[in-house]
């Protein structure tokens, strides 16, 4: 087991009616001017925005509103909502929605204490010093940025889009608000993909290098299972708020890095994903639900027992001792089973990529100039055999 320091102050509020008392948490948590940060339509439509207003303004908050993210969230919004910030005063940033608008809420805070252009955070090599506080009230349980130190933003660059992230403490919301009944109106659609994306975040961690790690990996095994035993439960019926209440509180736990603490982790699944979500504007979790199966079977043979163990423990395939790879083999087809049931996407052609856009991928990946992954490296020929799996 590796040294590790884990502190995650994120204060979370779960359960039915937490968004209605968000201008109490803004408040306790020393915000007086707050920016209400949100996407397209869903949290207007469903009422959820009035809701929050409402709140805040019993609390007798102050707040400015700044709409219009989507999905991959884009720079230029990021820059709008800085300069709107800087000009209000704003103190407090809320994220209403899902992982693209705390991402752009991060990416703001980190921008408004900063002189410079927000992106050398991004491209730059620079770890913001401080940032603004910030919070959310979630509404698809997904990317686990209520509760992590990730920032993924894009940004045009010399006609590429660049789908980037940025990890550091500054990065850690003060507090989450996680009512899983504002997940009931996502789509089915992405209501998978957020599954798929929370299954990722505990599997980047599980294939690892690290010996002796168990109390981990069964942490790791216990939210997989759980989330095997949930999806059918949510894609069935939309309105099941046990399945959803915990699918939520998965979504935290996966990307919180309890998962990972004590281990070195890989990482490579989503960094391919990213270039697939940056060239065709795809989900993210329908990205990932292509491609960590096929670097599971590019990468298996490194550590076959593992991906065994994996199999045996989260899907229940029968160990196999003589024919590791047997077991190893049945663990990813049970794993592209259960996506594939709740709709999710397992090849190119099912996500509308093209296989002739491989040298793009590839090249925007700038795969020639570095390596991907840790459990096992990868080089140019690996990544292009798991475009092309
Ligand atoms: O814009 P609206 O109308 O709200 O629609 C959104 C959006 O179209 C919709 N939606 C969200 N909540 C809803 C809802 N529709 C109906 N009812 C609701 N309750 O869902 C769509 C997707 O939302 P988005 O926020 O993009 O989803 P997600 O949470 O999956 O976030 C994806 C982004 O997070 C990044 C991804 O790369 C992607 O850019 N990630 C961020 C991470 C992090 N910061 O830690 C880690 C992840 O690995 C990931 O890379
Ligand atoms: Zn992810």
């Amino acid at each position: 087991m590796n040294n590790f320091n884990f502190h995650r102050p994120t204060d979370i509020y779960f359960g039915r009616g937490a968004e209605n008392n968000a201008g109490e948490i803004c408040k306790k948590h020393g915000g007086t001017k707050v920016l209400i940060h949100f996407g397209g339509k869903s949290a207007i439509k469903s009422g959820l925005i009035d809701r929050v207003e409402k709140s805040l303004t019993t609390a007798g908050l102050s707040y400015v509103k700044l709409g219009g993210v989507q999905p991959n969230p884009r720079a230029e919004l990021v820059y709008e909502g800085i300069k709107l910030c800087k000009k209000e005063g704003v103190d407090m940033i809320l994220a209403v929605g899902g992982g693209s608008v705390i991402d752009s809420s991060k990416a703001i805070a980190m921008g408004v204490p900063y002189d410079g252009d927000f992106w050398d955070f991004f491209m730059g090599g620079k770890t913001p010093e401080v940032s603004l506080p910030l919070g959310s009230v979630l509404t698809i349980a997904a990317a686990g940025s209520e509760c992590s130190n990730s920032c993924v933003i894009d940004k045009e660059v010399n006609g590429i889009i660049k789908k980037k992230g940025s990890n550091c403490q500054a990065n850690v919301a003060k507090f989450a608000i996680m009512n899983p009944e504002l997940t009931m109106t996502l789509p089915p659609y992405q209501t998978a993909c957020g599954c798929c994306d929370i299954m990722c975040h505990v599997m980047e961690r599980y294939f690892t290098n690290t010996k002796d790690v168990e109390v981990t990996d069964q942490l790791c095994e216990g939210i997989l299972r759980a989330m095997v035993a949930m999806i059918p439960r949510v894609m069935k019926d939309p309105n099941d708020y046990e399945a959803r209440a915990n699918i939520m509180w998965a979504s935290s736990l996966a990307h919180n890095n309890l998962c990972g603490v004590d281990r070195e982790q890989d990482w490579a699944s989503h960094r391919i994903e990213h270039e697939l979500s940056a060239l065709y504007d795809c989900a993210h979790g329908a990205g990932l639900s292509v491609i960590m199966p096929a670097w599971m079977e590019h990468v298996m043979d490194h550590d076959v027992m593992r991906f065994a163990q994996f199999a045996n423990r989260v899907f229940g395939c029968a160990m196999d001792f003589a024919h590791p790879e047997v077991t190893a083999k049945n663990g990813i087809a049970a794993l592209r089973a259960l996506w594939k049931s709740a709709g999710l996407p397992l090849s190119f052609a099912d996500l509308g990529a093209k296989k002739e856009d491989i040298p793009t991928l590839l090249n925007n990946l700038g795969i020639d100039d570095h390596t991907e992954g840790h459990f096992m490296i990868l080089k140019r020929p690996d990544v292009e055999a798991i475009f092309n799996i």
